[in-house]
C-alpha cells in the first residue's frame, strides 16, 4: 500500500532523482521550465505517493496566468519505473486536482500525452491559447470551476511575464541624423 501526502524539503532530492532517472538529463530545457525559473511552485498541491516511507512518485505544480487569471501547470509527474502501471499515477493526479479546486484554482493547464490525461477530464486547449514553442496537440486545460474563461491567450509565468525573450530595446536617441556618418 502507498499513501499520498505533501511533499516535504526533505523529499527534494529524491523527487529531483526520480524525475531524472524517468525523464533523463536535458529534461530542464523543456518549455514547460521556463515557467518555473525562479517562481516557486505551488507547495500545498505538490505532493509523493510513498511506499514504506519512500517516495515512489511526485507531482509538482506550478502558478501560471492566462489574461489575469491564476491557473495551474501541472508536472512534472513521474512514477518509479518499476511500480508504474498499477495506478499510483491515476489516484496521485486525482487527489491534487480535488485539492487544487479546494484552494480556488479554476484552471490546469499541463503538456503531456492526451491519451493519459484524457482520463481526468483534460481537453485540448482551444486553439488560440498558446505555450509559446510547445506542440500545440499536446497543451490541455482541465477546467476545475465553471465560469467565462478567454478563449485565446498566452499563458504567461505567475510573475505575469512572458517565456519568449523580451524585445531587444531600441537604441536611444538613434535617428537617421544620429546615425549618419
Ligand atoms: C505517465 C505516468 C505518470 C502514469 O502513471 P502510472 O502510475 O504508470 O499510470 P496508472 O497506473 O495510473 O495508469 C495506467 C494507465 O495509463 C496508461 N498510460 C500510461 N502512460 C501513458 C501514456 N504516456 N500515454 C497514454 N496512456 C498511458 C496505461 O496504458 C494504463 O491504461 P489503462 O488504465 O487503460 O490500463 C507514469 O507511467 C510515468 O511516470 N511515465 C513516465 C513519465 C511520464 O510520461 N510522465 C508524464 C509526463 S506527460
Amino acid at each position: 500500500m502507498y499513501e499520498i501526502r505533501p511533499e516535504q524539503p526533505e523529499d527534494a532530492p529524491l523527487v529531483e532523482a526520480l524525475y531524472d532517472r524517468v525523464f533523463g538529463p536535458g529534461r530542464e530545457r523543456k518549455v514547460s521550465y521556463r515557467y518555473r525559473e525562479g517562481i516557486p511552485p505551488v507547495r500545498e498541491l505538490c505532493a509523493v505517493s510513498v511506499v514504506e516511507g519512500t517516495p515512489v512518485a511526485a507531482v509538482r505544480f506550478w502558478p501560471v496566468r492566462l489574461d489575469g487569471i491564476p491557473a495551474l501547470l501541472l508536472g512534472p509527474l513521474a512514477v518509479e519505473p518499476e511500480l508504474q502501471g498499477r495506478g499510483i499515477g491515476r489516484m496521485l493526479v486525482a487527489d491534487r486536482l480535488v485539492h487544487a479546486r479546494a484552494l480556488g484554482f479554476r484552471l490546469v493547464f499541463l503538456v503531456g500525452d492526451p491519451a493519459y490525461y484524457a482520463r481526468f477530464g483534460f481537453r485540448p486547449v482551444p486553439e488560440g491559447i498558446v505555450m509559446p514553442g510547445e506542440d500545440p496537440k499536446r497543451l490541455q486545460w482541465r477546467i476545475l470551476r465553471p465560469g467565462p474563461l478567454p478563449r485565446h491567450g498566452e499563458i504567461l509565468r505567475a510573475d505575469g511575464t512572458s517565456i519568449l525573450p523580451a524585445p531587444a530595446p531600441r537604441a536611444a536617441g538613434r535617428t537617421a541624423d544620429a546615425a549618419a556618418p
